[in-house]
């Protein structure tokens, strides 16, 4: 297997901010309680032109420069979204055509909820390891505003829009290590897109606190796996592993759920109170829960910020609708 690397991030949020108090002009709800329960102060709101084809080419666009290639060298295109309209073709190909990447390009969707990322740049991976390609754009994007009832208190202070974008390539040493995919088709109809009145578009249900409780728990063992993928290392062999991961990048849906999956963690290795918190990058505080964006978009404002940097050991950690979850543990 050959080995692959990050060697470039962008990423893209629309200007329009939706605030707490926005909201509280719209449903029965408070600026305290979201951010007690969410973390959430405001979120992104994409204008009516744009779309997650729209700010996925910016979010590419942006990784592209940062990466220092031309847009010619990418050879595969793979896009992690769930609020492509209409459904198809693809929003890679959209994206691939607006930037005009090269004819012969491959190119794909992936719709694995707010997992999509994670999935896709699974996917991608895999590609450059199998020897298939060099160079390999990986795209998270998302449109949630677009799904979003907001008559619905339960779910319209939760989601926002943006875009985030990596560029992969071939390397001498590991900077993908290895990700770990799960899921729990069963629990499908605990987050769906359900017709409002029976007619209309779509718009996102759940049922919260199941999915809360799901969340935190996959959160876990994603975590877990990703480093142990065999599960079989002991506790002490655990702790080790994880004293090396510099920070995790968890998907931004509710900052409880990152933070009590934090203290699982510590409980389950018995590490110091904080050991696992610590290392929790959050960034839902400016833009809520933006399902594919969510994680690239953290990745990108961290290396820009110096929350990270080049040489730390991340897990970026979601879960999402269908009910999927999955860990990428990567060397930066
Ligand atoms: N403002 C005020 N009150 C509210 C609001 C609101 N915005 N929303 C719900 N409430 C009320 C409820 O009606 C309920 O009132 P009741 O006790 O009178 O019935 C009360 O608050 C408590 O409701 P719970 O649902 O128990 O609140 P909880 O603490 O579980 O928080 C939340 C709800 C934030 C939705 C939480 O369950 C959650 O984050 N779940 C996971 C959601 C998620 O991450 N989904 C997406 C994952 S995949 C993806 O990213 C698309």
């Amino acid at each position: 297997m050959h080995h692959v690397e990050i060697i470039g991030t962008g990423s893209y949020v629309p200007e329009r901010i939706l605030t707490n108090h926005h909201l509280t002009e719209m449903v029965n709800t408070s600026d305290r309680w979201i951010i007690e329960r969410t973390g959430i102060r405001e979120r992104r709101i994409a204008g009516e032109e744009e779309t997650n084809v729209t700010m996925g080419q910016i979010a590419l666009e942006r990784a592209i420069k940062n990466a220092g290639i031309e847009r010619e060298e990418i050879e595969f295109l793979v896009v992690g979204t769930n609020t492509t309209e209409p459904v198809w073709p693809s929003a890679s190909g959209y994206i691939a055509n607006l930037l005009g990447l090269r004819k012969n390009l491959s190119f794909l969707d992936v719709q694995a909820g707010c997992t999509g990322f994670n999935y896709a740049l699974f996917v991608g991976e895999m590609s450059v390891k199998a020897g298939q390609y060099r160079t390999v754009a990986v795209i998270g994007t998302d449109k949630l505003s677009a799904i979003t009832d907001y008559e619905d208190r339960n779910t319209c202070v939760l989601f926002g829009d943006g875009a985030g974008a990596v560029i992969l390539r071939k390397s001498a040493e590991d900077g993908i290590i290895r990700s770990h995919l799960g899921g729990n088709a069963r629990a499908r109809d605990l987050l769906i897109l359900a017709k409002k009145n029976g007619n209309g578009q779509g718009v996102i249900w759940m049922e919260g606190p199941k999915v809360y409780a799901f969340a935190k728990r996959v959160m876990v063992e994603s975590c877990l796996r990703v480093l142990d993928p065999e599960g079989t290392a002991g506790k002490e062999k655990l702790r080790a592993l994880f004293g090396q991961v510099t920070k995790i990048v968890p998907h931004q849906a509710n900052a409880r759920i990152i933070l009590s999956a934090a203290e699982e963690l510590e409980s389950r290795l018995e590490l110091s109170p904080g050991e696992v918190r610590n290392k929790m990058i959050l960034t839902i505080e400016k833009y809520g829960n933006n399902s594919t964006a969510s994680i690239p978009l953290a990745l990108d404002e961290s290396l820009r910020n110096g929350k990270l940097k080049k040489g730390d050991l991340i897990i970026m950690v979601g879960f999402g609708a269908g009910l999927t979850y999955a860990a990428n543990l990567v060397r930066l």
